[in-house]
């Protein structure tokens, strides 16, 4: 029986090949977004949230950064992270981001600064 669980122990990790959902998270931590779109893909501050957009819209938008292509100032702070993305790369990315399904109570660390008020 031990024997039995060992041998299943080593076939598991090769059956269970990681999703692309699971693939896209492990990039976006690895690459650095949660540094500024922070930790829940919510976007802080002046970046924008991630979470739930269109995969269409984020690929579109990652390619063209990647394109050196940006239609703000802002833009130049994207550039050097698109710079470094495959279009495989790009595509776990957004799967991640666009079924984003994470359990909110392990995002504690989330900064959340949601406007003023309008002040
Ligand atoms: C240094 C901070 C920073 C990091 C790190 C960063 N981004 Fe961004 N990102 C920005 C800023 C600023 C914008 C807004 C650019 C603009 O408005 O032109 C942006 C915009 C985007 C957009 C377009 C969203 C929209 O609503 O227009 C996508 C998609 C995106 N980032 C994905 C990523 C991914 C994926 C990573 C990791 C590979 C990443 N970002 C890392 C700062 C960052």
């Amino acid at each position: 029986m031990q024997k039995f669980i060992m041998i299943l122990m080593t076939i598991m990790p090769l059956v269970a090949a990681p999703a692309p959902y699971d693939e896209g998270k492990k990039l976006y931590f690895s690459k650095g977004c949660n540094g500024c779109h922070g930790v829940s893909a919510a976007g802080t501050h002046e970046y924008p949230s991630l979470a739930y957009r269109r995969k269409t819209f984020l690929e579109y938008k990652l390619k063209n950064f990647r394109a050196k292509r940006g239609n703000s100032q802002q833009s130049e702070l994207m550039i050097p992270f698109a710079l470094q993305l495959t279009d495989k790369e790009i595509d776990l990315l957004t799967t991640f981001l666009s079924e984003f399904h994470e359990n909110k109570s392990n995002n504690k660390n989330e900064f959340t600064i949601r406007g003023d008020g309008g002040s």
